[in-house]
């Protein structure tokens, strides 16, 4: 079973969102069964998401306040969305690098992630982003391979996992320019789990198409 995840990152008005899930469930749904889908989309949509898709789509954060609840003005936190999301994803490279979260933050989001039940998808840049303990989803994603066009080889990636000397029951996910034409290099690997899209996950045909390639 693949996950395959959609990180729509600071994209989309709540009428982009809206065509995009319609176009989306106009495709043959019988072919997503046995898929694991998660589309990780910005704050503001998630609620019309929730209302439109189906229970096998689960939605996901792409970010989550390192607090709790309270006086922290505008911060979306893990308490105040875990009726809306399944999933976080954590650490993003573009998180550490533009908004400067380390790994003490990063634990911080971590920890209130799994106090309200939301599952930390951690992301990694290689071996040296320390895992924190419990997290169950671990995604490699090198610098140069995001939005870059430049996906990385199957084999540097699985050489990476190697490394990262993960658990056996982690989730490995990779993502890094990962589209329609060059999915069947990952998910027909089984030492991979699942796949993190950025940009093509944008148009709903081409994560259709990325779902669908790939049959079990
Ligand atoms: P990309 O982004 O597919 O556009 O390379 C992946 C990501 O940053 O999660």
């Amino acid at each position: 079973m693949k996950y395959f995840i959609a990180n729509w990152k600071a994209n989309f008005t709540i009428g982009d969102a809206t065509r995009w899930i319609d176009e989306f469930l106009s495709f043959d749904l019988s072919l997503l069964q046995n898929k694991e889908i998660i589309i990780c989309a910005p704050y503001h949509v998630l609620s019309l998401l929730n209302q439109k898709v189906p229970s096998y789509v689960k939605l996901g954060a792409q970010t989550i306040s390192e607090y709790d609840s309270g006086a922290f003005t505008g911060e979306i936190t893990a308490s105040m969305i875990h009726d809306l999301v399944s999933y976080s994803l954590i650490g993003h490279s573009e998180r550490r690098n533009y908004f400067h979260e380390d790994e003490i933050i990063l634990g911080k989001k971590c920890e209130y992630s799994f106090k309200y039940n939301i599952e930390p998808i951690y992301c990694v840049r290689n071996e040296k982003d320390i895992v924190p303990e419990h997290i169950s989803f671990v995604a490699y994603e090198p610098i140069e391979a995001i939005g870059s066009g430049e996906n990385q080889p199957i084999q540097e990636v699985l050489n990476m996992k190697q490394k990262l000397a993960l658990m056996s029951s982690t989730k490995f996910i990779y993502g890094g320019s990962v589209n329609e034409n060059n999915i069947h290099e990952y998910a027909d690997s089984v030492e991979i789990d699942g796949l993190l899209i950025g940009g093509a996950s944008l148009n709903p045909l081409h994560f259709y198409q990325i779902i669908t390639t790939h049959t079990e």
